[in-house]
C-alpha cells in the first residue's frame, strides 16, 4: 500500500484546512471521505474534487459528536468505496468562546471517539489492515492561553496532543498495526479565524496567517515521513514558517519516580 493510494476519512473536510488536505490527497491518487455538518459546502467540495478526480471523493453530512452515525458512515463508506479506510484525519474543530463544553465535545471527545472507532476497525488482530491516525491539534496545544475566551480551545488542543502521545506510548498501537501523529498549525487563513476573536488577536499581534496550501503541503510531508519511517510514532509536527517535529515530553518519568539511591 503506497502512502496515498488508499482511502482517507477526513472529518470537517468541507472547507478550510480539511478541504486543503482532501484536495492534496486526491491529486496524489487517494480516495477521500469527507464528513462534515455543513451539507451544502460539503456537497460543493465533493463536486469540485470529483470534477478533476472522478470518483475519488465521497461526502457525508454528519456531526462528529454522534458516535452511532460515525460508525455507520465508516461502514457505509467502506462498502461504497470497496476498501478499508487506511487513514483517519481528525480535523473537525471549532473555536467557540461562548460554549466551552461544545468546544471540548467536538475538539477532544470526538477526536478520542473517532480514534477508538478507527483502532477497532483497523486492528490487524481482528481482521483490520492497520492504518494511520492524524489528529489536527494546533500550536494552541503546545502553549498556554493568554486570553480568557481562548481557554477551552487551548485546553482541548493540548489534550489532543497528550492523547496522541499517550496512544503512541502505550503498546496498543503496535499490536493493532496503527500509527498516530498530530499536526499543530499556527494561525491559518480559514473561516475559523475570520469568524471569531482569533481574527482580532491576529491583527493585534501582527501575525501573518499560513495559507491552506502551506498547511496541506506539510500534512503531506508528515504522511510521507510516517510511511518512510522518518517520523516516529506519536510525532508532533508544529506547522509554521519553519515547520518541525517538536519534543513535548515533559519529564523523564523514571527519573522522577526512582529513589535517589538508584
Ligand atoms: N485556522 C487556524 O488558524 C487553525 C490553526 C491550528 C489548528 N486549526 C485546526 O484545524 C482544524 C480545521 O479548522 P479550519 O481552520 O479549517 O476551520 P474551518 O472552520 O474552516 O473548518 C472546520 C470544519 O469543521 C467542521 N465541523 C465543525 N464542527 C463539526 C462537527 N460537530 N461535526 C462535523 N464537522 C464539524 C466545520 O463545518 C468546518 O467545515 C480545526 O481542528 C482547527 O482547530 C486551525
Amino acid at each position: 500500500m503506497s502512502t496515498f493510494n488508499q482511502i482517507f476519512l477526513i472529518t470537517g473536510g468541507s472547507r478550510g484546512l480539511g478541504k486543503g488536505f482532501a484536495s492534496a490527497i486526491v491529486q496524489r491518487g487517494g480516495k477521500v471521505i469527507i464528513v462534515d455538518i455543513l451539507k451544502e459546502v460539503g456537497e460543493a467540495t465533493e463536486k469540485e474534487l470529483n470534477e478533476t478526480h472522478p470518483g475519488q471523493c465521497l461526502f457525508y453530512e454528519g456531526d462528529v459528536t454522534d458516535e452511532l452515525l460515525m460508525r455507520n458512515i465508516w461502514e457505509d463508506s467502506e462498502k461504497k468505496l470497496d476498501g478499508k479506510i487506511g487513514v483517519l484525519v481528525n480535523n473537525a474543530g471549532i473555536f467557540n468562546a461562548a460554549d466551552w463544553k461544545k468546544t471540548m465535545n467536538i475538539n477532544l471527545i470526538s477526536v478520542m471517539q473517532m480514534s477508538y472507532i478507527a483502532l477497532e476497525k483497523m486492528n490487524i488482530k481482528s481482521g483490520g489492515s492497520g492504518g494511520t491516525i492524524i489528529n489536527v491539534a494546533s500550536l494552541a496545544g503546545l502553549v498556554y492561553a493568554t486570553v480568557h475566551e481562548a481557554i477551552p480551545y487551548f485546553v482541548s488542543k493540548s489534550a489532543v496532543v497528550s492523547f496522541t502521545k499517550s496512544l503512541a506510548c502505550s503498546n496498543v498501537l503496535e499490536n493493532y498495526g496503527v500509527k498516530v501523529a498530530a499536526l499543530c498549525p499556527t494561525l491559518s487563513d480559514t473561516q475559523m479565524i475570520k469568524e471569531n476573536t482569533l481574527a482580532d488577536m491576529m491583527k493585534s499581534s501582527n501575525m501573518v496567517p499560513l495559507t491552506v496550501e502551506k498547511v496541506a503541503n506539510d500534512f503531506i510531508g508528515l504522511l510521507e515521513d510516517m510511511y518512510n519511517e522518518k517520523a516516529k510514532n506519536g510525532e508532533i509536527m508544529c506547522v509554521c514558517s519553519k515547520s518541525q517535529y517538536v519534543n513535548v515530553d515533559k519529564f523523564d518519568l523514571h527519573e522522577l519516580i526512582l529513589p535517589e539511591s538508584e
